[in-house]
């Protein structure tokens, strides 16, 4: 029989989609489920980006170029700068989703067995894609009791070796909910140059940022065009997940034409999608008011339907639509299969992730889930409530 690669055999499982068997057999069961443990949000899609698709009219669907549609980073450029984001057309390139634009940048600035300093817990695709690109996670850990701010700056240097290549950092976080401060960030970039690494920031949550505190984002800290590459993606900003479309922003003028390779490789982004995409960009502001708000509201009743259960402990979010919850179990993998196979109030249960593989040190994060809160405000209570019933039942 021939044998499958150990790269392949080493690829982790999605910790967010492991459940998906329990949860379906639960369905057959009969049960309802309030699914809290994926980043889809029930937000609509402008109205115009799906016009634009159905008002396109086309007559061959060929490929873009591949570093994407020149009109559309001309648009993505635009909308950056009224960010205050300095960035022209050509240090853009479009990606499929936010996803290869991070496989890009790990396959442009790393080689097998390279490392990159990552503040845990984290997005748990970092983990797939460092074993993808044979490059090693050297997490530091931040705490819930921080609200999982930067962790000390020194934590991170003493980390850093030879083989370190980059810091990557989620900003606003998934899962965390941290919005880095410009301080944090201006940490972070004294320590990249002083080190002549790159620093990642995934940056796709940008807009989802809440009480008032403003986005800072590592493009726009001046002397660190060498060193800085922004990942993004229209998934969340336009709830258009479906769409595949993201892109990877840097100035440094050799990371993008590496990149390029790689988009070359590919050949293309999916050009309906731009097209969807490029359109999106003409979304009104109150289109994003009244999704923060809605998101901020959501958040508060979360936050305070958990504080108020006993032996539960939260972060609490500043930004994204995430939050890890510390819960008085032991493992989070258990207690969340359990609910799934053998708990109900009224023929309902939920759905989380176990936070577990959002760290990539072993044991830590055991006793945490992962909650989205991308549900409407009742059933967000209605969830909240089955947690709080269940873990008055449930015994290790
Ligand atoms: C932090 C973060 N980065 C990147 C992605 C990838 O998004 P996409 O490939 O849909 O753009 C996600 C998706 O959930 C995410 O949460």
């Amino acid at each position: 029989m021939p044998t499958i690669s150990e790269k392949g055999q080493l690829m982790p499982q999605s910790p967010i989609r492991k459940l998906v068997p329990y949860a379906e057999q639960a369905v057959k069961n009969g049960k309802s489920i309030y699914y809290l443990n994926i980043g889809q949000p029930d937000i609509k899609t402008p109205k115009v980006a799906l016009q634009a698709i159905k008002n396109s009219n086309i007559d061959v669907l060929a490929y873009s170029r591949s570093e994407g549609s020149e009109v559309y980073r001309q648009k993505i450029s635009a909308y950056y700068k009224k960010h205050d984001i300095n960035v022209n057309h050509d240090d853009i390139i479009v990606t499929t989703g936010g996803s290869e634009a991070l496989l890009f940048a790990f396959g442009s600035i790393m080689d097998v067995d390279d490392e990159i300093i990552i503040p845990e817990p984290f997005y748990a695709n970092y983990n797939g894609f460092s074993t993808a690109s044979g490059v090693k996670v050297v997490p530091v850990i931040s705490k819930i009791e921080d609200n999982f701010a930067l962790p000390p700056i020194e934590a991170f240097e003493k980390l850093i070796t030879s083989k370190t290549k980059a810091i990557l950092i989620c900003n606003p976080g998934n899962p965390t909910g941290y919005l880095y401060s410009k301080e944090e960030i201006q940490k972070l970039a004294a320590i990249v140059k002083k080190h002549d690494l790159f620093l990642i920031a995934d940056e796709v949550y940008r807009e989802f940022a809440y009480d008032g505190n403003t986005h800072y984002s590592i493009m726009q800290e001046a002397g660190l065009d060498d060193n800085a590459i922004m990942i993004d993606s229209v998934s969340k900003r336009y709830s258009m997940c479906g769409a595949r479309i993201g892109c990877l922003v840097s100035k440094n003028k050799s990371l993008i034409q590496t990149a390029l390779k790689f988009a070359q490789a590919r050949l293309s982004p999916p050009t309906l999608a731009q097209i969807a995409s490029e359109a999106a960009l003409d979304t009104p502001q109150s289109y994003f008011d009244d999704v923060i708000e809605e998101y901020v509201d959501r958040r508060n009743i979360l936050i305070n339907e958990l504080q108020k259960i006993e032996g539960v402990k939260v972060a609490k979010p500043k930004g994204a639509f995430y939050c890890i919850v510390e819960l008085p179990v032991k493992n989070s993998d258990d207690f969340a299969q359990w609910l799934l196979e053998h708990f109900d109030v009224d023929g309902e249960t939920v759905m989380v992730a176990p936070a577990g593989g959002f760290y990539s040190t072993p044991g830590v994060g055991l006793n945490q889930i992962r909650i989205a809160y991308v549900l409407k405000k009742e059933s967000l209570v209605k969830a909240v409530n089955i947690i709080k019933e269940a873990l008055k039942v449930y015994t290790d």
